[in-house]
Parts: structure tokens; C-alpha cells; sequence
């Protein structure tokens, strides 16, 4: 399953020494507690450690783990404090808490501070704006419908690969006018991007390497082609002909589209399945929701919540700082735990609930705060809320029939397999 680490620093397979599996986080040293190692967040045990951490130090250091030392920044209002101090925290060299040189990391816009930050987002910007998404809208509405009627009814099936890659694959082929055909490249390359090597995507950094240059050599072809032509409505015309991009060197050109591809799939994959375990989780809920469908809207935003599907953003500080009574030095890596910050009872009521009439159900962390604020957030809340309402019109319940598998990523926060039955409606 694992390869040798590079380094024993760098070790974060399951049998590691870091992981904190099987362990009472109230039982050891508060010092010793280590977030990072993606074990917690794969067995689902991760909530008792954010919460020890949330009321006992809520700005926590980490000294020694295997991807380095670290703060964590655990409370929902100094996560906004980090996330809107640019010129304190940041977000340069990597927003991935190992460090470029030690892993796979290529330049993109979410990794850069201001200006070049805000030159590389205002360009391809245009293709989430108000006016595109409506455009989208039908062909994503025919999409899901398609996806939806071909599922099988009583029996069991993952819903992860039927439904949730498989929208979110054509979503993206969508924006980036990707020959369809070959779209589920895309999902591929988003895995391994992120992947851990040995977690089951990748097996070692090369194998990772060559499906990057697979990807950059694919949308190489693709920016050749559209550069000549007149500009169209897609992400790589806009990249191609824009005036801050279109002199990229090759590897930023790879970030930038690793970005969107990142982060326009695994996000809305994982809040796709989770708004399906969440609503099982609470079944009361999902009564709620077949009496008022107007309730979608909302709802939308609490699974993103709930799910968190991107656990943290890391910023290094550029100065030595003070927050929450903790001293910072310049050079050290700051993690904001979303996945934390969403869980603050300070700030949101039952927190652990899914509650899909929540009052001010928007204002979770999920999409981060500030210059880096997830630009596809419209584009996302718009995608899930049409799968929703073409779920409504065909199924009583999507039944969970057994324990979800989740992500090996203490960054990535999903879901690999989901088994439901549906059963439709019967009127
Ligand atoms: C539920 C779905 C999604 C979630 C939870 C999510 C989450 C995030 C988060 C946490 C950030 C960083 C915020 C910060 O540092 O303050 C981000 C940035 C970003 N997201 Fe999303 N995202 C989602 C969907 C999408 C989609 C569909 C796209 C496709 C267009 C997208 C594109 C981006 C881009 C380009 C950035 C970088 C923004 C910047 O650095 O200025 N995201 N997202």
C-alpha cells in the first residue's frame, strides 16, 4: 500500500508514529496533539481533538509532526482574524502545510500574495460571474437530471462514483470546454494532485509527476489551440488571452489549471455525498426537507458547513505577531482549521447538527474569508442546490447502507465510497 517516505520527517502512512488514531485526545500532553497526520481525519475520530484544542488552546503549537512545526488556529474568530491579515499572514510559499520543496507543489494564484494574486484571479474571475452561471445553469440542471435517471433503484450502489464524480466531472469539463469524452482525466489528475502518496491514488511522487505532465501536456495542446482562435466563454481561452496570464511559464499555467480543476471537484464531490450522509444522520431533517423544498437554498449552505470539504488553508507569517495571546514568529507555519472554526459553539448553535432551516446558515468558514475567498462559491452553491431540487423530484429517500469510507487528507475532507438504495417516490 505505502512507499518509503523521502524522509522519516515526512512519514504520514497510517502505521506512522505521528498518527494519532485510537488515542483519547484528553489522555496525552496537550503539546503532543498533531492534527496534520491524516489518520484522525480518515477513521473519523478528528472532532474530540478539534474540541480539546478549541477550549483548552485555541492557539496551539505543534513542535515536532511529520510535516514540521505548526500553529493551529482553532476558533471560528481568529481563523477569520489570519484570513483577513494578508499583510501578516502569508499565503505564499503554499496554503499546503508540507512545504514545496519537501512535495509536489506548483505556483497558482491561491498561493500568491497581492498584487500578483489579485491580477491572476481578476482574469479568470469572468467565468463565475452572475451572468455565466445562469447560462450554466440549464446544461448543469440536463446533466444531473441524465445522472439521476440512470441510477439503479433498489439496489445498492456507491453513490460517490455514480453520481457525485461523475457531476462534478462534467461540471468541469463544462468549464473548461474539455473534450468530454476524456473528462474523467480530470478527476483523475485532481486526485493526484492531492493525493498522498500511497494513500491509493498515486503509489509514489514519480507516478504523481507523470500524471502531471500528462495534465500540463493535455491542456498545453488545449491553451495552442484556443490562443489562435477568438476568445470563447471557457477557462483556458480566458487563460490563454488575458493579459496577466497569457506570458505564464509552464509550470504556473499547470498551478493555475490544477486550481480550478481542485478546486471545482473535490469540494462540490465531497459536499455532494455528505449532504446525502448528513440527511440520514438526521433523519428529522430530511422530514423537514421533503415538507419544504423552498428549504434547499439553505440547506445548501449548512451541508457545506457541516461537511467542511476543505479542512484548512495554512498561511506562514510574514512578521513576528501576537494572536489570542500567543506569540508568532516570522517563518512559521499558521494553519486555520475550518473544519475547526465551523465547530465553534461560540459562533454557531449545535454545531455538530446538520440544520437545514438554520438561521444565517452562510456564514460557515468553508469558503475562507478575505482576497482568497473561494472564487467558485456561487458556482458550487448553484450546483448543489440544482442536484438537490432534480433529487427531490425523483427520490423519497437515499437510503446510507453502510459506513462511508473516507478520504486518507487531513486537507481534503471526503469521501471515497458511499452505499445507498434509492427508493423513489411513490405519488
Ligand atoms: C463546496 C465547494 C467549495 C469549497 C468548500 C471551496 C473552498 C475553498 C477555500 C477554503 C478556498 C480558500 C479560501 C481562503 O484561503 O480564504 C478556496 C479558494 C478557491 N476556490 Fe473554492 N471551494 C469550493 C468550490 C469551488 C469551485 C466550484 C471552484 C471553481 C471555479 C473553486 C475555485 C476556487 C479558486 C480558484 C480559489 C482560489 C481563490 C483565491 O486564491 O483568490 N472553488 N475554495
Amino acid at each position: 500500500m505505502s512507499d518509503t517516505p523521502a524522509t522519516p520527517e515526512l512519514d504520514r502512512r497510517p502505521e506512522s508514529k505521528w498518527s494519532m488514531v485510537g488515542k483519547d485526545p484528553y489522555a496525552m500532553p496537550i503539546e503532543k496533539i498533531d492534527l496534520a497526520h491524516p489518520g484522525i481525519w480518515k477513521e473519523n475520530e478528528f472532532l474530540p481533538f478539534l474540541k480539546r484544542l478549541r477550549e483548552e488552546a485555541p492557539v496551539h503549537y505543534c513542535a515536532e509532526s511529520a510535516t514540521g512545526p505548526y500553529w493551529s488556529v482553532m476558533k471560528y474568530k481568529d481563523i477569520m482574524e489570519v484570513d483577513t491579515s494578508p499583510h501578516i499572514y502569508s499565503s505564499e510559499p503554499t496554503i499546503g502545510i508540507v512545504d514545496a520543496f519537501e512535495e509536489f507543489t506548483v505556483p497558482s494564484f491561491i498561493s500568491m500574495d497581492p498584487p500578483k494574486h489579485d491580477e491572476q484571479r481578476r482574469v479568470v474571475q469572468g467565468v463565475v460571474a452572475p451572468s455565466n452561471l445562469k447560462n450554466l445553469e440549464g446544461l448543469i440542471r440536463s446533466r444531473a437530471a441524465a445522472i439521476l435517471d440512470g441510477l439503479p433503484i433498489g439496489e445498492e450502489f456507491d453513490w460517490v462514483e455514480r453520481v457525485s464524480i461523475e457531476l462534478t466531472t462534467q461540471m468541469l469539463a463544462t468549464l473548461f470546454d474539455f473534450p468530454f469524452e476524456d473528462r474523467h482525466k480530470l478527476t483523475f489528475w485532481s486526485d493526484a494532485a492531492t493525493a498522498i502518496p500511497g494513500g491509493g491514488i498515486v503509489n509514489s511522487n514519480e507516478e504523481r509527476w507523470e500524471a502531471m505532465q500528462d495534465c500540463l501536456a493535455t491542456f498545453t495542446r488545449l491553451w495552442n489551440e484556443r490562443v489562435n482562435a477568438e476568445p470563447g466563454n471557457d477557462l483556458i481561452s480566458m487563460l490563454s488571452h488575458g493579459e496577466a496570464t497569457k506570458n505564464m511559464p509552464p509550470m504556473e499555467y499547470l498551478g493555475n489549471i490544477l486550481l480550478l480543476i481542485v478546486g471545482g471537484n473535490d469540494t462540490t464531490r465531497n459536499s455532494i455525498s455528505g449532504g446525502v450522509l448528513a440527511l440520514n444522520q438526521f433523519p428529522e431533517e430530511y422530514d423537514k426537507l421533503r415538507a419544504d423544498r423552498s428549504l434547499i437554498p439553505n440547506m445548501v449552505s449548512e451541508i457545506i458547513r457541516w461537511q467542511t470539504p476543505l479542512a484548512y488553508m495554512r498561511r506562514t507569517a510574514k512578521v513576528d505577531t501576537e494572536l489570542n495571546g500567543q506569540k508568532i514568529k516570522k517563518g512559521e507555519k499558521v494553519i486555520m482549521w475550518y473544519a475547526s472554526g465551523n465547530q465553534d459553539d461560540e459562533v454557531i448553535e449545535n454545531p455538530e447538527r446538520l440544520i437545514i432551516d438554520r438561521p444565517n446558515a452562510r456564514q460557515h468558514l468553508s469558503f475562507g474569508f478575505g482576497l482568497h475567498r473561494c472564487m467558485g462559491n456561487r458556482l458550487a452553491e448553484m450546483q448543489l442546490r440544482i442536484v438537490w431540487e432534480e433529487i427531490m423530484d425523483r427520490f423519497e429517500h437515499i437510503e446510507v447502507v453502510g459506513e462511508p469510507e473516507r478520504i486518507y487528507s487531513s486537507f481534503v475532507k471526503g469521501y471515497s465510497k458511499l452505499p445507498v438504495i434509492l427508493h423513489p417516490k411513490t405519488a
